[in-house]
């Protein structure tokens, strides 16, 4: 039997998303800048600490021997480039008292580490994961269409809430709580913020499908893959909320400039998932470790083009919307 797992992994590499709503937006440069490069400051502030820079390696995975070798790789990059790294949901550790998947730190010592854990899980099972892993955060993850397409996946939903409000006064780290990539609503983020959740990260739709990874596990539903909305629009439709929640971004992020785009929107920081396990599974961590570290000047010279020194300057970039995007915001 096939672990679901080792297929969330081969199924996100072999899906190619028809639309990436990064593509429909274009930034407004300055032609007069008033930066030198060495300026420019990506520091970024959120989940209750400063971070050097302002995107991090998102939930992926953990529970097979496949997982273990992605996650230590995954916290070798993120080690040596001071990134936050998020295991996958710690869910299948949790049945599996001998699972050493996530057992990162033997291998990256100092790794700036967050950890995972679905909203159908109760508050004892949030504990229980943050006890184990003693990471900087947890993500609470809401996969509600994932969970409805899986054959083996949850029916009775009424408990998230409830769960949630748990989740908010019992767990010690700081929590964000985030989409699988269907983009989250507004109200899912005033409800957060009313249950005193405060950093959301919206994961939209545009990289990771997770109801193509499920439809491709055996379900016959593909008519329903691009469910959910874009991460370029559930930021839009979130700029009323950006000074009241930290909204996170994530979904399709490819590079540097959808990074740029996503914090001209708001985001404080953008998560990574598939984009970065391409690369692992392609390339020794070195290469990889280079690669990323590479983004990072490309961040200071994309945002010295658009004349800004930081994260707060990118939020007065004007921008243009194309396609979709122009359609559906005029
Ligand atoms: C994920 N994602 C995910 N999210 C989560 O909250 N818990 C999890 O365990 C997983 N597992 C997982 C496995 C694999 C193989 C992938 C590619 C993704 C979702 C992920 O964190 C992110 O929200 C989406 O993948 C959208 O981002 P990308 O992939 O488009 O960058």
């Amino acid at each position: 039997m096939s672990n679901r797992k080792d297929d969330h992994i081969k199924y996100a590499l072999t899906y190619k998303a028809p639309y990436n709503s990064f593509d429909d937006m274009e930034l407004i440069h300055s032609s007069l800048p008033q930066y030198d490069l060495s300026d420019i400051d990506l520091s970024t502030h959120f989940a209750g600490r400063d971070w050097e820079f302002p995107f991090y390696i998102n939930a992926m995975t953990g529970g097979s021997s496949k997982a273990r070798s992605i996650n230590q790789k995954l916290a070798q990059v993120a080690e040596s480039c001071d990134l936050l790294f998020v295991t996958g949901s710690y869910s299948a550790a949790l049945k599996n008292s001998n699972d050493d998947s996530y057992d990162v730190r033997k291998i990256a010592p100092e790794v700036l580490l967050g950890t995972n854990i679905g909203l159908d899980k109760p508050v004892e099972l949030g504990l229980q994961t943050v006890a184990a892993m003693r990471p900087l955060l947890l993500q609470v993850h809401l996969n509600l269409m994932q969970e409805l397409l899986m054959p083996e996946g949850e029916r009775t939903f009424k408990t998230w809430r409830s769960h949630l409000t748990d989740y908010a006064s019992q767990i010690s780290v700081p929590l964000i709580l985030k989409e699988v990539g269907f983009g989250m609503d507004i109200k899912t983020v005033e409800y957060g913020l009313e249950s005193g959740i405060q950093t959301f990260d919206i994961s939209g739709r545009g990289g990771t499908s997770f109801a193509y990874i499920e439809n491709e596990r055996g379900g016959n539903r593909s008519y329903l893959n691009n469910w959910g909305q874009s991460t370029v629009q559930t930021l839009l439709n979130l700029q009323t909320l950006t000074n009241q929640a930290e909204i996170l971004a994530s979904g399709g992020v490819r590079n540097p400039l959808d990074m740029v785009k996503a914090f001209v929107l708001g985001a404080k920081a953008v998560g990574l998932s598939r984009t970065i396990l391409e690369l692992v599974e392609r390339y020794p961590a070195g290469k990889v470790i280079e690669i990323v570290n590479g983004w990072k000047e490309d961040l200071r010279l994309i945002m010295c083009a658009l004349n800004c020194q930081n994260l707060s300057e990118l939020r007065l970039v004007d921008y243009l919307l194309y396609g979709k995007l122009s359609e559906a915001n005029r």
